[in-house]
């Protein structure tokens, strides 16, 4: 027979055969733990009051899980608040800040939502701290007699903190983590930790809509002895007569929960604890990372946004596609959803165009492996169209 491809063209190798059986790698909300499905959530409590015993008893459980998975020593409180990751975060934001001077960390789109936070709508005068998209700023310049604000994990970026060795620990400001991409991947020295946020929607796979906040005692110190400049809404008051609220953290939410997203949070825990708790967890996040670098090693037109190994996260992990501008990205995107092959792996909308893959707990190894085919035949289906 006589080849009649024209010289020069490319030909997309053959669709692979295999297909993630799961082929949920959003970063947020990110898959559902492996055997979840909604008829296997607890219901008693739907329908019912929030503040019935019932209703009290899931959440004071779902707090109690959460404090016995992150391994929360006794000296910090945990609740649950209202707007996700983000009401957590700017909770603590607007009740705590203004004492002191504030420094801020951003290196990906998050981190800069704080910045913006804190400069425009608090008018706070914070020192910035920046990198680009793919570094970590120098930690080390830190003035830790400020407040300082983080991101743990930046999902934009898929850059992390490599541990908490930096923050002081004779600090005279607070640490305020958000820790929402970080905690149950990573080992947290809450020691070190004033303030930590999070959402379910990550690592757990749960719902999206409350937020997890957790203070440890300086932090519950300043909030009693630090009455801010400006109006607080009702949604982010912890205090009362200048005595914390200790309700938050025993299941007594400020207005009313999702007990639907609580059940579902509680059905995650416990999967998690199936698993052996935060090593469990721990373990498959690092495998996934593993699986997904391999693949990385093995093409030359992939890369790592973080360059630094140390400081890469083993959740949002970010991936530079060579020759790939954001219509590129769009259509690889596009063609691998089309397939059921891969949903949700383009980078963030202000990140460099690239592939974000999430590879926190809820996601299957065999999944990330049998992406590296699909990544191929997407790839080049893109460039020769
Ligand atoms: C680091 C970080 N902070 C904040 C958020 C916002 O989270 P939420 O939508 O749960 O408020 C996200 C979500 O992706 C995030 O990754």
């Amino acid at each position: 027979m006589t080849d009649t491809t024209p010289a020069g063209a490319l030909l997309a190798p053959a669709k692979p055969a295999i297909k993630p059986a799961r082929p949920y790698f959003s970063s947020g909300p990110c898959a559902k733990p492996p055997g979840w499905s909604p008829a296997r959530l607890g219901t008693e409590s739907l329908g019912r009051s929030h503040r019935a015993q019932l209703g009290k008893a899931r959440l004071q459980y779902c707090i109690d899980l959460m404090r016995e998975l992150l391994a929360l020593p006794e000296t910090h409180r945990i609740g649950i608040v209202p707007g996700s990751d983000t009401g957590a975060f700017e909770m603590a934001m607007w009740t705590m800040l203004g004492a002191r001077p504030v420094t801020t960390l951003a290196w990906e789109s998050f981190g800069e939502g704080w910045v913006t936070d804190a400069v425009k709508q608090l008018k706070l005068e914070p020192t910035v701290i920046r990198a680009d998209y793919g570094e970590l700023p120098d930690l080390a310049q830190v003035d830790w007699s400020s407040d300082v604000l983080f991101t743990w994990n930046g999902t934009t970026s898929g850059v992390r903190v490599p541990d908490g060795e930096w923050i002081a620990a004779d600090r005279e400001g607070l640490s305020f983590a958000d820790a929402t991409s970080a905690v149950f991947a990573y080992d947290i020295p809450w020691d070190k930790v004033d303030v930590a946020t999070f959402s379910w929607q990550k690592v757990l796979g749960g719902e999206g809509g409350h937020g997890v906040l957790i203070l440890g005692p300086r932090a519950v110190e300043r909030l009693e002895s630090h009455a801010p400049a400006w109006p607080l809404p009702k949604v982010f008051r912890l205090t009362k007569a200048g005595k914390l609220v200790e309700g938050v953290f025993k299941g007594e939410t400020i207005n009313t929960p999702s007990m639907l997203a609580v059940e579902d949070a509680i059905w995650a825990l416990e999967w998690a604890k199936g698993l052996g708790g935060l090593e469990g967890l721990q373990a498959r996040s690092n495998a996934n990372a593993a699986a997904l670098d391999r693949i990385v090693e093995e093409r030359d037109w992939l890369g790592h946004l973080a360059a630094d190994p140390a400081s890469r996260s083993k959740t949002s992990v970010c991936l530079t596609v060579e020759g790939a501008d954001a219509d590129f990205i769009k259509k690889l995107a596009a063609l691998l959803e089309a397939e059921g092959a891969a949903y949700d792996i383009a980078g963030y909308r202000d990140a460099p165009p690239g592939l974000r893959i999430w590879c926190g707990a809820t996601v299957d190894t065999a999944d990330i492996d049998a992406l590296g085919p699909w990544f191929d035949w997407a790839y080049e289906s893109v460039k020769s169209a």
